[in-house]
């Protein structure tokens, strides 16, 4: 059990570790990024926390980067040490990776990824 100071964080990054993410290699992504991080000594400005299901399976290994509300996906071990050295150490995300970003009212998708359920409807068909 850990009590962090985040005064100094500029990044959280949270790491999928529901079971969809974790068959697709959710441990060894989460690994590489914290290695990552502390071979670049960002450890002080960027904290990492595992999470349990993000809501994206078909994205897994699924990261997502704030404050910018860069949503991540198919994060393999590679492509982690990418987010950490082009997006957190030069503040560059990885475009072609990149699912959602945050555009100031609301999330914005890319790169053609699947939409996937639309809450409203599903909401509708419960009141039907
Ligand atoms: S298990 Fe990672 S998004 Fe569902």
């Amino acid at each position: 059990m850990a009590t962090w100071n985040l005064t100094e964080m500029n990044h959280h990054v949270l790491i999928c570790n529901g079971s969809s993410c974790m068959r697709k290699g959710g441990e060894e992504v989460t690994l590489a990024i914290r290695s990552e991080i502390k071979k670049r000594n960002l450890e002080v400005q960027v904290h990492t926390s595992r999470t349990r299901c993000n809501g994206r399976c078909k994205d897994a290994c699924v990261v997502v980067v704030y404050p910018e509300g860069t949503w991540y996906h198919e994060v393999d071990e590679p492509l982690a040490e990418r987010i950490v050295s082009e997006h957190l150490e030069q503040g560059k995300p990885v475009e072609e990776a990149v699912t959602y970003t945050y555009n100031g009212r609301g999330m914005e998708l890319h790169n053609d990824r699947v939409i996937g359920v639309d809450l409203d409807k599903e909401k509708k068909k419960v009141k039907q």
